[in-house]
């Protein structure tokens, strides 16, 4: 039992979990909140346990990935103490699953320790032809020159790439259609390089060079220039509470330093991407169907409109959590609330910057003031 959620919350509950779901559920954020690292932090059992207890429904919903799904959400679940399972758990590249149009094209998944990403995308998102930069520097390893003193690791998990249609002219090589970064790259000089000549290269061939040197808004050269290959970001955050006692650099910190390279490179033109994660829309939205659909599995049918009406955002990033939940439009007419806590990125007495609607201690202390809030 924790401290800081007294007796009286039990007491105030009805002994019997009630059998209509209550109007409110939570959200919450992983890294700083839950976990630093794999260190669970003081209060996070109890809470979540509490929560279930008293059949309040919550997901998790995290900027955090590397690895499949089911496998990161044991993992979570094995750390908290607390029974957890997909249905109630986002990840920053879950939304790449439904990107249908990729699945049958060859695509460039970026980040992670070895191959792991790689088999998410081909296991469990239906892509067919995926490939890593690890792949590409053990087929050309003069790709990039410094990554000799690396190359064991790459053999431990790279596979041949893609035959190329006619191996004589390079332009028929390789071609990638899009690039996605999963998770943190773990060698910026590799995978930068890679999504740069990807970039800049004539039609996503690996090797070549367009003549538009990455600017799109220079016209067409005479041959049929298929848009360059797209970018995706899975996670913005420049900052993340890991187990080191300062926040660690991001995906969003590698965004930045390619995109510092990019304008060097193009002398300063515009780079294309689409960057998902805490705190775009588009992942609240993806977050909020998939609490809305775990309802429904833990109470049945709630009949045709769930009486879900207020969302509590428990989170450490003001940049990703608060400003997400704070900006976030729900097409359901929900009201999310920001939480935030002092256990990650945000620290103590500083002004956040993005207020949100309450700073507690720790994810203990949200649930208790949220529960209240509720009331
Ligand atoms: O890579 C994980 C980090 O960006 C933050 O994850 O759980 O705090 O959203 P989380
Ligand atoms: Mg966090």
């Amino acid at each position: 039992h924790h401290p800081l959620i007294p007796h009286r919350a039990f007491q105030t509950f009805p002994a019997t979990p009630p059998k209509t779901p209550a109007d409110f559920a939570f959200a919450f954020d992983i890294d700083g909140v839950l976990l630093r690292s794999s260190t669970p932090i003081p209060g996070a059992h109890d809470a979540l346990t509490f929560l279930q207890k008293q059949r309040i429904p919550f997901i998790l919903l995290t900027n955090g990935g590397g690895k499949s799904e089911t496998e990161r959400v044991r993992e979570v679940s094995e750390k908290l103490d607390v029974e957890l399972d997909v249905s109630m758990f986002v990840q920053s590249h879950t939304p790449f699953a439904g990107m249908k149009q990729y699945h049958d094209k060859t695509v460039l998944v970026v980040g992670g320790d070895g191959d792991n990403c790689q088999r998410v995308a081909e296991e469990h998102y239906g892509f067919e032809n995926v490939v890593t930069p690890g792949d590409i520097v053990c087929a050309y390893p003069d790709v990039w020159p410094f990554a000799k003193v690396f190359l064991d690791y790459y053999k431990g998990f790279a596979k041949p790439l893609p035959k190329p249609i006619n191996p004589a002219s390079p332009a028929d090589g390789l071609k990638i259609d899009a690039i996605f970064v999963y998770n943190d790259p773990r060698d910026w000089g590799l995978d930068a390089t890679i999504i740069l000549d990807l970039l800049l290269s004539a039609q996503g061939r690996l090797g070549t060079l367009s003549p538009k040197n990455g600017d799109e808004a220079l016209p067409n050269r005479g041959y049929q220039q298929d848009a360059q290959p797209s970018l995706y970001y899975s996670n913005p955050d420049l900052w993340w509470a890991s187990s080191y006692h300062l926040p660690r650099l991001g995906q969003g910190g590698f965004r930045d330093a390619f995109a510092g390279l990019w304008s060097s490179v193009t002398k300063g033109a515009e780079l294309t991407k689409t960057v998902i994660g805490k705190p775009h829309q588009p992942t609240y939205e993806f977050a909020e169907e998939k609490l809305r659909a775990h309802r429904k599995q833990l109470f049945g049918q709630v009949g045709l409109n769930d009486p879900l009406r207020r969302v509590y955002m428990v989170g450490d990033n003001p940049e990703s959590d608060i400003r997400g939940a704070n900006g976030y439009k729900s097409p359901h007419g929900s009201e999310w609330k920001s939480v935030l806590v002092k256990t990650g990125v945000y620290q103590e007495s500083t002004k956040p910057s993005c207020e949100p609607t309450v700073i507690v201690e720790d994810v203990a202390e949200a649930v208790r003031w949220a529960v209240e809030d509720g009331r």
